[in-house]
This record gives structure tokens, sequence and C-alpha cells, in this order.
């Protein structure tokens, strides 16, 4: 099959971490007798620099015509200073919402060779393999008005959704659930916000569409501590915007490194952005350390989703457990008797092993 993918560097270990899973791909490529071609555009801190934007318009076009798109990740101190407006994240953001990209993946799985290298009890993560959904379009952080208010004493931001927002949502979730372990959990602060309270209105009409699906809500305190003291009782969670971001990076200590978490926004067409879940890293840029797997465990999320490529995908990822299992691994991973690579060679295991 032929693809085109467009690969958005950015700042930091962006390029390294994307330049990795390009050889990954290309492996792929080869293997299974597909073409992909790869175009690179700016986004970010370097397009700030070069183009006096954080989003240039030949970025978002490119996007829009692209079968996958593969983020590595933006930001670092040389732009802190920056007005809100003209700062690397607004790239970020702007991308997600000029593509209509509503919802995002997490997947977060408990690789058994790293279950040392997590701060929890290795019988606590043990057997961990869970889902995180979350809105990413709408809620509190789009939300207008959001505003200071009476000479700077008040401040106000807002949450609002629309039926149809939570309603593709859910379905997503449902989606994913049916290719999983059939759990879904919602969750929410139904005991207190109306928006909350139309959440579960939605996933209770939707369950009627589901009857394989086990479905449960839980109120979002709960979630956060049933995260870490039992993380292996999720399947599926869905859930609002702010709440999966905190839930998202609360599940991201379960693996160990913010280096080994892929994900994904996509929207219903198949298109997809595909980026780790961590930054830039600028204290460890350049110096090829960076751990690509979060990355390349994200081009693996591109064939499944956008592509329809599940038996690739599955390649890519049992290639990634034989490199652990194997123990190697980059300095980020606290692995016993391992053995410690570069950021380039860790990659290069993986596409050796397919
Ligand atoms: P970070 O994720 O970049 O780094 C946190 C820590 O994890 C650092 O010690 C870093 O060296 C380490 N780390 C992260 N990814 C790694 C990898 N692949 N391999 C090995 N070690 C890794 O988060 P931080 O330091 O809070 O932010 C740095 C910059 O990145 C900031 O400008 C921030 O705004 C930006 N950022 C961008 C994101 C994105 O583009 N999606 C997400 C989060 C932060
Ligand atoms: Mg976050």
């Amino acid at each position: 099959m032929e693809k085109h993918i467009v690969i958005l560097p950015g700042d930091g270990i962006g390029p390294e971490v994307t330049n990795a899973a390009k050889g990954v791909l290309e492996t792929v490529a080869a293997k299974f007798g597909h073409n992909f071609t790869f175009e690179t555009h700016e986004i970010g801190g370097s397009a700030i620099d070069n183009q006096g934007t954080p989003l240039p318009e030949d970025t978002v076009a490119a996007c829009r015509k692209a079968d996958g798109i593969l983020l590595g990740a933006v930001g670092g101190p040389k732009w802190d200073d920056l007005p809100g407006h003209m700062r690397p994240e607004k790239g970020l953001l702007g991308i997600r919402k000029q593509l209509g990209l509503f919802a995002n993946l997490r997947p977060v799985k408990g690789f058994d060779s790293l279950l040392h290298a997590s701060p929890l009890k290795p019988e606590v993560v043990g057997g961990s393999d869970l889902l995180i959904v979350r809105e990413l379009t709408g809620g509190l952080y789009f939300g207008e008005p959001s505003e200071r208010r009476n000479n700077g004493q008040d401040v106000v931001d807002t949450l609002a959704y629309s039926r149809s927002e939570i309603e593709r949502i859910v379905d997503q979730s449902f989606k994913s659930a049916k290719v999983r372990r059939n759990k879904l959990t919602s969750v929410d602060k139904a005991n207190v916000l109306e928006s909350s309270r139309m959440w579960r209105e939605v996933v209770e009409e939707k369950k009627q569409e589901h009857p394989d699906v086990e479905v449960e809500h839980m109120l979002v305190d709960a979630a956060a501590m049933k995260l870490v003291t039992n993380p292996a009782y999720f399947d599926v969670i869905v859930t609002e915007n702010m709440f999966g971001d905190i839930l998202s990076d609360e599940a991201s200590v379960l693996t160990g490194s913010l280096g080994m978490l892929p994900s994904a926004s996509i929207r219903q067409d198949g298109l997809g952005l595909y980026e780790p879940v961590h930054g830039s890293a600028p204290d460890i840029a350049g110096q090829d350390k960076a751990n690509p797997l979060a990355t390349i465990l994200s081009a693996a999320m591109m064939l499944r989703h956008s592509f329809n490529m599940s038996v690739e995908a599955d390649e890519i990822e049992s290639a990634v457990q034989s490199v652990l299992n194997d123990k190697y691994h980059t300095a980020d991973l606290k692995v016993k008797d391992g053995t410690q690579v570069s950021g380039s060679e860790l990659a290069k295991k993986v596409s050796e092993q397919m």
C-alpha cells in the first residue's frame, strides 16, 4: 500500500525520536512491500525561529493531505518567555484543533522486563494494560469565556460540551473497548458537575448499542486512587479533556519512564496525529540519549488506526517487547543487568527484530 506520512520533528529530542521511528517505518515498508513516503514540516519553537509562528500554514496544509502524521515534541527554555499566543504549545493545540482530532488515545502497558523500573511496587503494576480515551478539543481547555474580571480580582474558566461532542468520544471509547477486553470505565464528577451528568446520560444511552461491553461509571477522584492502587482493574477509561490530561500523566508512572508511552490523536475518518507522551527533554537533547520507544510505539499506533495495518503494528510492538526482553535500554530505564545503548542503537535493535 502507498501511504504518505508527514513528520513534524519539533524541538529538543523531537528530531532524534522521529528519525528513529522513521527508520522503523522504513523497515516495515520493506518487509511488507508497502511504499511509505515522508515529508517533513516545522512546528513549535523551530517554526517560531524560522517562520515567525508556531504553526505555519504550509504545515497545516501538508497535514490535511497526509495519511498519517508523526510528531516529536515542541517547546524548550529558549521560548519560555514568549507571550501565550506565540508559544510553541500553541502549535500543538492549534494543529489538533484545526484538524478536528477530538480523541486522544493513550495506551499504558507495563512491560514485564520493566516491572522494577516503576516507582510503584511490581505486584501493583504487574498486569496493567489500559487505554485512556481522552476528549481533546472541548471542555475546560477551550471553553469561553476564559478571562480575568473586576480589575483582576476575579477569574473565570468555562467547562462546555455539546451533546454531539460527548457522543463522538463515547462512540470511540466503545469501539476501542470492543477490540480490547470489552470493559469501559467512564470517569466523571457527576456528583458536582452538570457536564458530567450529561456525560453519564450519553454513556448510558450508547451502552444499549453495545450489550457486549461491560460499562461502569467512576468519579474522577476515586479513579485517580484506583489507577495507582489497582491499575490492572482497568481496560478502557473514557473521560473529558482535563480529567484525561491528569489521569494519563498519572498512569504514565506505571511503565517506569515517560520514554515508553505512545499516543494518538484521531478523528472519525481515520486521520491521526501520533506522538510520544513526553516533551522535548531539553536536558538530554542532541546527545542521542533519548528513548525512541514511545515514538516507535506511536508509529505502530499510526499503522493500526490510520492505515488499517494491524499485522504490521503487532510486528513493531513485539519487536519492542523482544528488545526489552533482551534487556537493551536507554539511560532513562533502570534495568537490572541490562545493556545500556544510545537512542539510535535501540531503534536499530527494534528494526533488527523484525
Ligand atoms: P519532558 O517530558 O520533556 O522531560 C521530563 C523528564 O523526562 C526529563 O528529565 C527528560 O530528560 C526525561 N525524558 C522525556 N522524554 C524522554 C525520552 N524519550 N527519553 C529519555 N528521557 C526522557 O518534560 P518537561 O521537562 O516538563 O518539558 C520540557 C519541554 O517540553 C517544555 O518546554 C515543555 O513545555 C515541553 N513539552 C512538550 C510536550 C509536547 O510537545 N507534547 C509535552 C510535555 C512537555
Ligand atoms: Mg499533559
